[in-house]
């Protein structure tokens, strides 16, 4: 089949990648020259494990093409995939603009027999006012379907969720329009599970904020096994172990962030807020996520004391999560962010950030940023960062005191080595 993606970003890239490699012809396109012009030469703007080897692999192969010229792609192909953003407005909202500017592309180039996806999240009851807007720009019912197909790829193992997903979402309206989207995926081994539009636009919201919840849940039972010195990292597993429960997503530290959780809890909020309806638990799992950074800062405070000179910080990690380079709403950055407010002298390293926040010093090791430091925090779980040479980082420091803003390391290794541990929920 022959299909046009337009958005070349995680989501646009990673499943253009797969789609060619089940054997498509894809037409990857986006309205940024310069990410396009990179692209056709086999440079991958982004960092995701095997996308590269992937991507060139299909180039090479004939079966993956950039473009910036979407409209030409859009006219040509019988298989649309949307995958622009769609960021946070100010309100919390989703915001919209970038796929309206596809919709009125679109209503110029529909002159053959369509199939529309959405794989970018979307609030419920987007699909719906598409097919409104196109017909009212002018384009006959007739030549279009619009299918809603939400991805759930993490950033870091993007290929691999894709390639194997849990299952894969489709809603449409005429399930002709249904399996002709499952029949892109023949050879992938998962279950399909065929909604209507609205279910499939609310699934994706709803997992992603079930996901913040659960982070959030485990988030709250590690201040009160800071209070009663238990171990969050036993509590967890043993949850886990319930399979009503599941063992994922059930890892305590600085809270989730990335491009994801906090701008779909927010647009589920105010998807809810538009029907009179008041999301007590999501506005929680916001609340307890917010304040997490300050659990930290707490006890980063409480561990410096009272001093009289500017207590020097090592950071490791500024990315949202390890294994990629996304900073999108990073909690490792709005926990330097308070620190350097704080007055405190941020030394900075992440294997693949290097130029945020001028009012830090970015380091180009792990060893350099821990020189003469305080106190060292890992924000990000970098494997890296977990196996450092521990001696080295101690030689190093003024002082050795490690918080360990993911609960990744091994505690009682650190402590042998002469370490002051301090983590979230580990006594
Ligand atoms: C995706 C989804 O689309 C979003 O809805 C989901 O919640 C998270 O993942 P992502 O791939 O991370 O977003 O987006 P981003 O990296 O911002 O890439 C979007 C791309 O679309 C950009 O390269 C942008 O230049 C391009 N774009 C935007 C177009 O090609 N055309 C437009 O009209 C607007
Ligand atoms: C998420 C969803 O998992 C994915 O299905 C959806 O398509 C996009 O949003 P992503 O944001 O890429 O993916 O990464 P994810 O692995 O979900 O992590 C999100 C954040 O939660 C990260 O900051 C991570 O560090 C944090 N996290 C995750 C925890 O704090 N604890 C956990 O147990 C798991």
């Amino acid at each position: 089949m022959d299909i046009c993606i337009i958005g070349a970003g995680y989501v646009g890239l990673t499943t253009a990648a797969v789609l060619a490699d089940i054997g498509h012809t894809v037409y990857c396109t986006d309205v940024n020259e310069q990410k396009i012009n990179k692209l056709q030469q086999g440079i991958i703007p982004i960092y995701e494990p095997g996308l590269t080897e992937m991507i060139t692999k299909n180039q090479d192969e004939g079966k993956l093409f950039f473009d910036t010229d979407s409209e030409r792609h859009m006219a040509d192909c019988p298989f649309i995939m949307i995958a622009v953003g769609t960021p946070s407005a100010r309100d919390g909202s989703a915001d919209m603009v970038y796929v309206k500017s596809v919709i009125a592309a679109l209503s110029q180039t529909i002159h053959s027999p369509k199939i529309i996806i959405m794989k970018s999240t979307v609030p419920p009851g987007t699909a719906d006012w598409m097919e409104a807007e196109l017909q009212q720009l002018g384009v006959d019912k007739g030549l279009f379907e619009i299918v809603s197909n939400p991805e759930f790829l993490r950033e870091g193992t993007a290929i691999e969720d894709t390639v194997h997903p849990d299952r894969i979402v489709i809603g449409a309206k005429q399930n002709e329009a249904a399996m002709n989207v499952q029949e892109l995926y023949h050879t992938l081994q998962t279950q399909f599970l065929i909604t209507n539009r609205l279910e499939a636009e609310l699934i994706k919201y709803a997992s992603n904020a079930f996901l913040a919840t659960k982070i959030s849940f485990i988030n709250e039972i590690a201040r009160i096994c800071d209070a009663y010195h238990a171990d969050i990292m036993e509590v967890s597993r043993g949850i886990g172990m319930d399979q009503r429960i599941g063992a994922r997503f059930l890892h305590a530290g600085l809270g989730y962030g990335g491009s994801c959780f906090p701008k779909d809890v927010n647009a589920l909020n105010d998807a809810a807020q538009a029907k009179g309806i008041r999301l007590n638990l999501v506005q929680a799992v916001k609340k307890i996520n917010r304040s997490q950074v300050d659990i930290y800062l707490n006890k980063i405070t409480h561990s410096l004391g009272k001093r009289s000179d500017k207590p020097r910080i090592a950071v490791w990690g500024a990315t949202f999560k390890e294994n990629t380079d996304d900073i999108r709403y990073s909690q490792a950055i709005a926990l330097m962010k308070k620190l350097v407010r704080k007055g405190y002298g941020v030394y900075a390293y992440d294997p693949l950030v290097s130029s945020e926040l001028s009012s830090v010093v970015w380091c180009s090791n792990p060893y350099e940023a821990v020189e003469q430091a305080d106190l060292l925090v890992i924000a990000t779980a970098w494997s890296a960062f977990i196996e450092a040479d521990w001696p080295k980082v101690k030689a190093l420091m003024k002082r050795p005191v490690i918080v360990d803003g993911r609960n990744c390391l091994d505690k009682s290794a650190l402590e042998m080595y002469g370490f002051d541990y301090i983590g979230v929920g580990r006594p």
